[in-house]
């Protein structure tokens, strides 16, 4: 296995809310608690979690976009907060992003061209610009005289292109992409998804997918991360995590995908996921929701654990699904 491009060591990021007494103190959220992960150099790493679960948080901190409260992030083995000003710019250039909306994300008063190319401007990438920027659309698959137009004067799928073409300017080594297309018409999802896929190989890049909707991590990932209020609760390569889930969690993510995909919502499958705040998070964060709730899960939060029989997969859960699967089976 290559080494990891991308390395989390118990990160958590917190915030302080506003006070909500007048002698209270302000209280914390706790947006992402003590995760840590590898992202392997070459493969796509999903990540997927609830609205609220600290998926963007995440992201923002592996992009050195934003510090962690405790814990270090990684970078070629490199840890961010060690880097000089130069290796910073050098990192900009290595990861990018894009995000949900296309439209927030694109400058409407700048050209096309002028926007993919504004990476290499303001990183300082020296060559020729131009041809990139014509080896860039052709690569999202957007004519050339696309360069002069505005972004306003391209559908909802292109404009999404055109900030990918923006995010691949600088040669990244990693793209993570920020629920790439929760925004976009159900119609151009697909295309977009086999568009990134694509763009990973021809490019070599690594890629991290953030979704909110696990189906859209099938086609895509080679591994997962499941998370629920600022943890990872689940690990593993995809197909393990659809076909055997163990944490109960995965489970009701799993059972959402025909709702999600049938477009008819239940609201309890997209509930926001509650941050722990202060004190608050006594035991297991996903307890409340959970059909095997034991005792224990009330009193103490499970440890992110590897799990013994099955390699590469980790799960933070006291019970785990398997074992319930075994228990029916031996008394049945
Ligand atoms: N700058 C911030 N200040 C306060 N709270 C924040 C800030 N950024 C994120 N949060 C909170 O952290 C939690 C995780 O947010 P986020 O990482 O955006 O989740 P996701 O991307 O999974 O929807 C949410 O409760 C969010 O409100
Ligand atoms: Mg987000």
């Amino acid at each position: 296995m290559s080494a990891p491009i991308l390395q989390a060591d118990s990160v958590t990021r917190t915030f302080r809310l506003p006070r909500t007494s007048f002698r209270g103190m302000r209280p914390v959220l706790h947006a992402v608690r003590n995760v840590s992960l590898d992202v392997t150099e070459g493969e796509t790493l999903g990540l997927v979690g609830e609205s609220g679960s600290g998926k963007t948080t995440l992201a923002h901190m592996l992009m050195g976009l934003d510090k962690p409260s405790e814990g270090t992030v990684s970078f070629r083995g490199r840890r961010l907060a060690h880097l000089t000003k130069a290796e910073l710019r050098e990192l900009r250039a290595s990861m990018q992003i894009i995000f949900q909306d296309p439209n927030a994300s694109l400058d409407p008063r700048l050209k096309v061209g002028t926007i993919i190319t504004e990476p290499l401007r303001s990183l300082k990438i020296e060559g020729d610009h131009q041809e990139r920027l014509h080896q860039l659309l052709d690569a999202v698959g957007l004519a050339s005289g696309a360069a002069e137009r505005y972004p306003h004067e391209f559908s909802g799928g292109q404009r999404q292109r055109i900030a990918i073409a923006r995010a691949l300017a600088p040669h990244p080594k990693v793209l993570i992409a920020d629920e790439p297309v929760s925004a976009l018409d159900v119609s151009v999802r697909a295309k977009t998804l086999n568009l990134l896929q694509d763009l990973k190989e021809q490019f070599d890049l690594t890629l991290v997918m953030i979704s909110h909707d696990l189906s859209v991590m099938h086609h895509v990932c080679d591994r997962v991360g499941v998370m629920y209020a600022g943890r990872v609760v689940e690990s593993g390569p995809v197909e393990h995590l659809f076909d055997n889930p163990e944490h109960p969690y995965t489970r009701t993510l799993l059972d959402a995908i025909p709702r999600l995909r049938g477009g008819n919502l239940v609201a309890d499958d997209l509930a926001d996921t509650p941050p722990p705040i202060d004190g608050r998070a006594v035991g297991c964060a996903f307890a409340s929701r959970c059909s095997l709730v034991l005792d224990q899960c009330r009193l103490a939060e499970p440890p992110f654990l590897p799990l013994n029989q099955s390699p590469g997969r980790s799960v933070a859960c006291h019970v785990g699904l398997s074992a319930v699967k075994r228990d029916s089976g031996s008394a049945g």
